[in-house]
């Protein structure tokens, strides 16, 4: 079933709603259309959140939105993987600007190292040869470490802003946390150098929520308009990024992965009949990682 975020006059056709944007399968039948990929294909994706989710055996995709799995994972580990690599993806790469052949010896921060996307953005700015600072809480920097991360900050030592000032400024942030991070952290960066500081946390769904998906989007579109022209009279740019499902960023995510660059960190496991406490673990916060539900044992495994 396919749901459509910009048709204002669905009300109440959203349910019932599937959740899960991670999957990693087999594929069961294909379009006529459809040149790349066969029946058989051990494939993973990120779904479009207009599409129902990966709780469930079977999902429909379209061509451009599936890549082949690594062939060096299993699919628990690869369903690990998909969103938070095309999240950071859209972040770093169409919005920040990064790229494998540009982030030599670049400075990069991000604050929220130790969950998802923050684990996935690290393993990938490492792999292209970048400096990489975090922040997370002192119990995660034993493990952010173990992703090579080259300089891990407190934030529960007290307020990050003073040793985080202290260091060489950098060329991107990538800001997982929000909140009044974004009062500061753009003194960071050094101006006029087309430093860019990227938030994925953006007011975006609450304002569609509050006020429709038309004055939302417009409240959406002053409100980053405004912030971006403030901060670049100061010399730095200031992005919003949002999660974007891409086939082709996963086919080189693939390679990544395939080439012992980047590996899924998967936290926990969970069963179908336990998706309830899958999501109360991930509504507790302190994540390590990513949470993957098993919906099938065997053959044609597929997870979310
Ligand atoms: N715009 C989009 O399209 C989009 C898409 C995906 C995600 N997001 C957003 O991106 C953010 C990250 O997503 P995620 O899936 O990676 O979240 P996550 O897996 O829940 O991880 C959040 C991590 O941040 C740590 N943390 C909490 N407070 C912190 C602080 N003040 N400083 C440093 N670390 C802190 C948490 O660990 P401790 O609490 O133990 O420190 C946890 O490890 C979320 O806000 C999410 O809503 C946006």
């Amino acid at each position: 079933m396919k749901r459509d975020p910009l048709n204002i006059s669905q009300s109440g056709s959203e349910f019932p709603l599937i959740l899960g944007r991670d999957v990693s399968g087999v594929i069961m039948e294909c379009g006529l259309d459809v040149k790349y990929f066969r029946e058989g294909d051990e494939v993973w994706a990120a779904i479009p959140p207009w599409r129902q989710g990966s709780l469930a055996e079977f999902v429909v995709l379209s061509a451009n939105e599936v890549s082949w799995k690594p062939k060096s994972l299993s699919h628990t580990e690869a369903a690990a993987l998909p969103y938070v690599a095309a999240t950071a993806w859209s972040a770093l790469v169409n919005t920040g600007g990064l790229n494998k052949d540009n982030c030599t010896n670049k400075r990069i921060l991000i604050l929220g190292g130790s969950g998802g996307v923050g684990t996935f953005a690290i393993q990938l700015l490492k792999a292209w040869g970048a400096h990489v600072t975090v922040t997370c809480s002192q119990n995660a920097e034993g493990f952010v470490r173990g992703l090579r991360v080259d300089h891990v900050v407190d934030y529960t030592d007290g307020p990050v802003e003073e040793p985080l000032g202290a260091l060489e400024k950098f060329h991107l942030i990538l800001d997982n946390i929000g909140g009044d991070t974004e009062r500061w952290a753009l003194g960071l960066l050094k101006p006029w150098s087309g430093a860019k500081y990227v938030t994925l946390v953006t007011p975006f769904l609450q304002n569609t929520d509050l006020l429709g998906v038309a004055d939302g989007m417009m409240q959406t579109a002053v409100t980053v308009a405004t912030k971006a022209l403030k901060h670049l009279a100061k010399g730095v740019h200031y992005r919003w990024g949002f999660f974007a499902p891409s086939g082709t960023a996963l086919d080189e995510v693939k390679d990544l992965v395939d080439a012992g660059q980047i590996r899924a960190v998967v936290e926990e496991t969970f069963s179908f009949s336990q998706v309830p406490q899958a999501f109360s673990k991930v509504e507790k916060g302190h994540a390590r990682g990513k949470t993957v539900v098993e919906i099938s044992k065997g053959e044609s495994d597929s997870q979310g």
